[in-house]
């Protein structure tokens, strides 16, 4: 079969599409067949070796899928034939990913591809999904009538945080660099998209919020943007830890943490259990489906032009960057 894969850590051109071997699934797994993949930042961390597990080589990146059964785990839930799609789980990050004709993946990682859903819908939300999910139901508590602020807020996991927050009755107020972005966020269904400008930020939040407060973050960007979640956050708020693109570490005023009661929480998708991973996809599909809402596509590109993809990707996309791979 062709997969991209890298044999040494470094540049994103590491990832090269090769013949690899058809890979065997072990006792209750499944091999399918991907048609489509979708991106995530952390492929890139995993090809230049910052990933905090790095992966065994050549390897295979990818960690979202759509596909169908080509042999199913035996005594199983699923038959040759059934579409499915890849919850997150050890796929693409220590065993072999999606960015491949074929992968095998363990029975309890996969879910049927839901009821109106395209493909590429399929392999756009599960990881950006149950990472805003995890921020915002399991670790945040989000209620109805609750505001969530959303850093990074156009790329996987902000839009899918918007989606949600919206669907469990919250307010959800992001950010923007770019001004169509912006107004796309906006018909998404957020309150309020702020700009990117930071000297201005708090005071642009705090009109947003009407005399109201945020009560949870969901901080895709760290780096400088970490301090202003804080300076923005209310009494008792949380912050959650998701993303680094702005930056690797952070500074903050312990002083206002102390003053606020405000809890700043790393967290990672990859926490879950296969179990909390496939409760956690019911709740998602269940609020997705109340609101009308689908995981939201940027582009699509060819197998072969997977480079191109993560070019697109570094760029800042609106919503997920997706591969077709057969079809
Ligand atoms: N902890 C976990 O379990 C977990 C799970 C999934 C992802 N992540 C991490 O979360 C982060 C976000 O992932 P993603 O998939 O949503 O990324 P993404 O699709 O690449 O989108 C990020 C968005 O953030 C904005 N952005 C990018 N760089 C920025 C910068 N320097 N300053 C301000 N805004 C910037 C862009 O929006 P605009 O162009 O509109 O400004 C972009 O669309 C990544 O670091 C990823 O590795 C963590």
């Amino acid at each position: 079969m062709r997969a991209w894969r890298f044999h040494e850590f470094g540049p994103i051109e590491n990832l090269v599409l090769e013949e690899a071997d058809m890979p065997v699934p072990a006792a209750g797994e499944a091999l399918v067949r991907v048609r489509y993949a979708a991106l995530n930042p952390a492929d890139r961390y995993m090809v230049a070796g910052k990933y905090p597990r790095p992966a065994p080589r050549p390897f295979s990146v990818g960690r979202d899928a759509c596909g169908i059964i080509e042999q199913a785990a035996e005594g199983g839930r699923f038959k040759a034939g059934d579409e499915v799609i890849v919850l997150r789980s050890e796929v693409g990050v220590s065993r072999t990913g999606t960015l491949a004709q074929y992968v095998t993946v363990p029975e309890a990682s996969l879910a049927p591809l839901p009821a109106g859903w395209t493909p590429q819908e399929g392999a756009a939300g599960p990881l950006v999904m149950l990472t805003a999910w995890q921020g915002l139901v399991q670790r945040g508590n989000l209620q109805p009538g609750q505001t969530a602020l959303v850093t990074g807020t156009s790329g996987g996991v902000g839009s899918a945080a918007i989606q949600l927050a919206k669907g469990l009755g919250a307010k959800a107020i992001g950010m923007s660099r770019s001004e169509d972005k912006k107004a796309r966020l906006l018909e998404l269904g957020a309150d309020a998209i702020v700009d990117t400008d930071i000297a201005t930020f708090g005071a642009q939040v705090k009109e947003a919020l009407h005399g109201g407060r945020v009560d949870i973050v969901i901080e895709n960007l760290g780096g400088p943007w970490l301090e202003e979640c804080v300076k923005v956050c209310g009494v008792d708020g949380k912050i959650m830890v998701i993303g680094l693109l702005a930056g690797l570490s952070s500074e903050v005023t312990l002083g206002l943490l102390i003053f606020k009661c405000i809890t700043i929480q790393g967290m990672n998708v990859g926490a879950n259990t296969p179990e909390e991973a496939q409760e956690a996809w019911a709740g998602i599909v269940k609020t997705l489906e109340a609101v009308g809402q689908k995981p939201l596509i940027d582009s699509e590109f060819a197998f072969e032009d997977v480079q191109a993809a993560f070019a697109r990707l570094q760029s800042g996309p609106f919503g997920k960057v997706v591969v077709k791979v057969a079809g």
